[in-house]
């Protein structure tokens, strides 16, 4: 049996401090003509495999095969970023993975953690089914996939036993799979680490499907590989799994740049890439955008994109102005979006850190003061501007 206390992994979120509060009380809700509705039947109950699998890839067909993934981020994948990733290329995105009995339990979570804008994936941590199925049953109506965290390496996920360490407890990873895949109205998607042995992960990944799992999320790293700079994501495991399996995968792990994922898609064979860390800092890589590091690296095939992280800040910051987010939120973006700025002027950062309570005042003020010191640090595109086109207007 599974524990039944989740370690509050979140209970930051519930605290009072001024980080977690709203950036502002005005909160705008999305017209319902910008969600994007895919058709859905009845829940897939206790269906044959062969009709699931049809299921997963009409669902996922009707949903229009999104590639361009922004992935799963606790404190950073919230609405205003995720609206950011959209406007710069993204066609999908994962909410920060929620916790499930936190969520089923308090209105406060649910109100501060829960957004959407679609298509979507909300993803929550769990190791007792009852207890999933109530927190899922409450966002299935406003999302397109529930999706569940098997790949969180953290220390909290394994004292709260959830995330990568239901690897070691197979059983109950098929029966939080089976419980949503024989309730929800919408489909199941998992998101995993991969095993040190490929056969062990190609087991594992067949477990997942035959148990009613409707996409797959597939990191090419180990639980033990945390670093995702030290340790390269292996994409043939990847391709190893979209072989193996018949429902839709998507891939994770080395997604820097947009022609990386492109590459990843051709490589592998699946279905569309996920990106979290390159994104914090360039949440415009699927627009084709590049930071210096990849941008200034490539034979000079790059010039200046016109486009930069401050700019990018006002724009997040303008969204969060529109959708409320705790200012812990909005503190960690201005980190990554200007970390290379404020290693040219870090006295500039030292403010930031010095600022206990946030305001929109203040962090404009900031970018104007980093324009008027002068610094300016690109984002780079590749001369012959072919993956430009994905930004769209919104
Ligand atoms: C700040 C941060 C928060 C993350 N939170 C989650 C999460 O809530 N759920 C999850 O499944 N993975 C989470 N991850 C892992 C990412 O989704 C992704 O699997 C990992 O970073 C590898 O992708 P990357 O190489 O593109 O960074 C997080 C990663 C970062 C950097």
């Amino acid at each position: 049996m599974a524990a039944q206390t989740l370690e509050l992994s979140s209970q930051s979120l519930l605290a009072n401090d001024e980080d977690n509060t709203l950036c502002s009380s005005e909160i705008t809700t999305l017209p319902q003509s910008e969600l994007l509705s895919a058709a859905l039947g009845p829940p897939n109950g206790h269906l044959t495999g062969e009709v699931r699998i049809e299921r997963a890839w009409a669902y996922w067909n009707g949903l229009g095969r999104p590639k361009l993934i922004v992935a799963p981020m606790v404190d950073n994948s919230e609405l205003p970023f995720r609206l950011l990733c959209r406007k710069y290329g993204a066609q999908a995105a994962y909410t920060p993975m929620l916790h499930s009995r936190i969520f089923s339990e308090t209105e406060k979570y649910r109100s501060q953690e829960f957004t959407t804008y679609r298509p979507l994936f909300v993803q929550f941590c769990a190791n007792d089914p009852d207890t999933l199925l109530e927190a899922a049953q409450r966002v299935e109506a406003y999302c397109d996939y529930v999706d569940i965290n098997f790949g969180c390496p953290q220390r909290i996920a394994r004292r709260g036993n959830y995330g990568a360490f239901l690897m070691d407890n197979l059983p109950l990873v098929r029966s939080l799979v089976e419980k949503l895949a024989n309730s929800l109205n919408v489909p199941v998607s998992c998101k995993i680490r991969i095993f040190p042995d490929l056969q062990d992960t190609i087991n594992y990944a067949k477990m997942l499907e035959e148990a009613g799992c409707a996409l797959l999320a597939v990191h090419g790293r180990t639980r033990d590989e945390k670093d995702g700079k030290k340790f390269r994501a292996n994409w043939n495991v990847i391709k190893a799994v979209r072989e193996a399996v018949r429902i839709p995968v998507l891939a994770n792990g080395n997604i820097r740049h947009i022609e990386d994922a492109w590459q990843c898609m051709e490589e592998t064979g699946v279905e569309g890439v996920l990106s979290a860390e390159p994104l914090l800092e360039n949440p415009a890589l699927f627009a084709g955008y590049r930071t210096a590091e990849w941008g200034l690296d490539d034979e000079g095939t790059c010039k200046d994109g016109e486009l930069d992280q401050a700019e990018l800040l006002v724009e997040y910051l303008k969204l969060c102005e529109k959708h409320p987010v705790p200012w812990r939120m909005i503190r960690s973006h201005v980190h990554k979006l200007l970390g290379d700025w404020f290693r040219v002027h870090p006295n500039v950062r030292e403010d930031l850190n010095k600022q206990s309570v946030l305001t929109f005042e203040f962090l404009y003020g900031i970018v104007d003061r980093l324009r008027e010191l002068g610094a300016r640090v690109p984002l780079y595109v590749k001369d012959d501007n072919r993956y430009r086109s994905c930004a769209s207007e919104t």
